[in-house]
């Protein structure tokens, strides 16, 4: 059988299992695609970095419980299905995400993040991380 109408979903290795603090948020770049990289502890959570109000920066945000709430003007997203919780009406995309040889990695269906672009066939190092404060 040959069912081309699959999408195919592959690893990328994102970050360092310990790049991000326990109840912070990284924003990681994949080519041009913002994910907001959330490390709530107990696991990694991945989501569009893009609040569905007006875009906001959801890396940025506080993290309570489950949820974040956004910097720009607070709607609280739920991080497990990206659903808002508070302050208007829709979602954002939730990327699985796995920890191995203590790294982090978030999968992507090969449709989500190139619209006319071609993924890369590794597994890794196809990150480019933006850790702000990390360094100072
Ligand atoms: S942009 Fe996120 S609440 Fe307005």
């Amino acid at each position: 059988m040959n069912d081309t109408s699959q999408t195919e979903t592959r690893w990328y290795e994102a970050v360092p299992e310990g790049a991000i603090p326990v109840r912070e948020g990284r924003r990681v770049i994949f080519k041009d695609h913002q994910i907001a990289l959330f490390n709530l502890g107990d696991r990694f959570i991945a989501v569009d970095n893009r609040c569905p109000h007006r875009q906001g920066p959801l890396a940025d945000g506080i993290i309570a419980g489950h949820a974040v709430f956004c910097p720009l003007h607070n709607w609280k997203i739920g991080l497990e299905n990206g659903c808002v919780l508070a302050g208007g009406e829709g979602k954002v995309k939730v990327y699985p995400t796995k920890i191995a040889n203590h790294r982090v990695y978030v999968a992507f269906d090969s449709g989500d993040v190139h619209k006319g672009d071609t993924l890369p066939l590794q597994s890794n190092v196809n990150f480019k991380e933006m850790l702000e404060g990390d360094s100072a």
